[in-house]
């Protein structure tokens, strides 16, 4: 083949790379705001298909001895894509809101699970690499491994398939032999494929010794963890995948590779800090699994009673209220009561009253859970405040609706220093005239404790799955002859 085609190609590798590494860099940055994510997340992705366009132009350059498998490795990326493709599109469709966290954790897994198989093509082959190179492919092995079989674990346990966490005694000091079995491992690679050590043991079954450690190890890591706490666990691992991505591009010498993986390395970091601060959890205590716990707290007796109400009663209450804070939690995603939410809304707003959103960073079960579920029913963004935005106005609010909340307006968080969320910031609901708690019976949060806030003097429960309620309402409401603005 000519040489200027050769290069040219390599010319096209490196701008298509650096093209699609600027357009993650932008659809990141368009990303941090709910009206420009959708495009955001465009952008990222047309960059994505820059970068695996460009990754064919290396079929220009390949080896004599690749070139009689040129056609059939072609055929066989072709055929890969097409059933990623296919089967990500898929998903992606059809996944329902509270399926959201399983996915990010099985997609998570497979982009930590490719950077290792990369690691592993390279081991592998023995290209010569020098030690530096060698050293962080065997880190980006390591990490991605670990994301790897971690994340499998963090879906099985969201999707109920392993219900119990699985605890050993000696399970830290067990783990820690583990890693260190993994680490020496890849130092007698790493010294064995720089030809400076006799071979006890034949290169290729040294790897598979470490691929078999590092992915025992993430199952060591996660299964002592409870379900819940899966999200968090999630986002480590989003980390962990973003640092091996980048590791391995580094290995490869790819731009996009690397800005892709650093990028998501550093926001997964990120995300997992602000998840932990509020949860009020340090990473601490997240990495070394003390979490999943919270239950042993043991409430006091609390004082006051439940009060029930109609739905409809309540409905009417807001209808003549002249503000309505509206503090959406995971019972509202379990019930996909968003368009029936908006429906009633709207109604309140024809009828003159002032209605805003309060979300709190974790309601939910995954972050941004509540933003999205709510632009899903069409709410316009600026309805929704965040935590600090709108805190201080609870006092001067009328009636707060809570809806298949719980941990995120418990005052305990305020008050309890036993309980297990003593710290979190939490929605002051409590400070409102008036609270309404729609809730399907005494059923506990995710913290799995009682909640102060429902025996308050001002507080009334709605009891009835979240979508079922909020129709009653809109009944309520329109049978005093009003009609929605929109
Ligand atoms: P939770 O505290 O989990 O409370 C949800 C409430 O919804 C439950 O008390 C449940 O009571 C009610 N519910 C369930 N299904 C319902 C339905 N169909 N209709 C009406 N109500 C229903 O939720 P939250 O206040 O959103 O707090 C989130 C919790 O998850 C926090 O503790 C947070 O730390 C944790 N967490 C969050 C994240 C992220 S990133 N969001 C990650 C990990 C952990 P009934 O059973 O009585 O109906």
């Amino acid at each position: 083949m000519p040489i200027f085609v050769f290069q040219l190609a390599q010319l096209g590798i490196v701008a298509a790379d650096l093209t699609a590494a600027l357009m993650f860099l932008y659809g990141l940055h368009r990303m941090a705001s709910p009206v420009t994510a959708a495009s955001g997340i465009f952008v990222a992705g047309v960059g994505m298909a820059v970068a695996i366009a460009a990754s064919f132009l290396h079929v220009f350059g390949v080896s004599a001895a690749a070139q009689p498998y040129l056609v059939t490795n072609i055929a066989l990326a072709l055929l890969a894509l097409c059933i990623g493709g296919g089967i990500a599109w898929w998903s992606g469709r059809t996944v329902a809101m509270t399926a959201m966290p399983q996915m990010v954790a099985l997609y998570n897994g497979m982009g930590g699970g490719a950077a290792a198989a990369i690691a592993a093509a390279e081991l592998l082959a023995d290209k010569g690499h020098g030690l530096t190179t060698l050293i962080v492919t065997l880190l980006g092995a390591l990490i991605g491994a670990v994301s790897l079989s971690g994340s499998l674990i963090a879906w099985a346990k969201l999707d109920g398939v392993i219900n119990q966490p699985l605890r050993l005694k000696g399970q830290q000091a067990f783990n820690a032999l583990v890693l260190v079995l993994t680490l020496a491992i890849g130092v007698y690679i790493a010294i064995a494929r720089a030809d400076t050590a006799p071979l006890l043991l034949a290169t290729p079954v040294a790897v598979y010794l470490f691929f078999g450690c590092a992915l025992a190890l993430g199952i060591l890591m996660t299964l002592p963890i409870g379900g819940a706490d899966m999200p968090v666990v999630i986002s480590i691992f989003n980390a962990f995948t973003g640092l091996a991505v980048g590791l391995e591009g580094f290995v490869l010498q790819s731009p996009a590779l690397m800005v892709a993986g650093m990028v998501v390395g550093a926001a997964g970091l990120l995300l997992t800090l602000l998840m932990g601060r509020a949860m009020n959890r340090s990473v601490a205590n997240v990495v070394f699994s003390n979490f999943g716990n919270v239950s042993k707290h043991k409430a006091g007796k609390i004082q006051g009673e439940l009060k029930p109400i109609q739905a409809g009663d309540a409905g009417i209450a807001m209808r003549y209220a002249t503000s309505v804070v509206i503090v959406p939690g995971y019972g509202l995603a379990v019930a996909q009561g968003q368009g029936k939410l908006f429906e009633f809304v709207k109604l309140l707003q024809a009828a003159g009253v002032s209605v805003r959103f309060a979300v709190h960073p974790v309601a939910g079960r995954m972050p941004g859970q509540m933003d999205v579920l709510l632009a899903e029913a069409g709410v316009p963004y600026d309805m929704i405040f965040q935590l600090e935005d709108i805190n201080g106005d609870f006092k001067t609010t009328n009636v707060a609706l809570v809806i298949g909340a719980n941990d995120v307006v418990n005052p305990a968080a305020r008050t309890d220093k036993a309980s297990p969320i003593f710290g979190m910031p939490i929605l002051n609901v409590d400070q409102a005239k008036q609270v309404f708690v729609i809730k399907r019976g005494e059923g506990k949060g995710y913290a799995g404790i009682a909640n102060t806030l429902f025996y308050g003097n001002n507080c009334n429960m709605v009891y009835g799955d979240a979508q079922t309620m909020l129709v009653q309402m809109i009944e309520a409401v329109r049978g005093l002859g009003l009609s929605a603005a929109a």
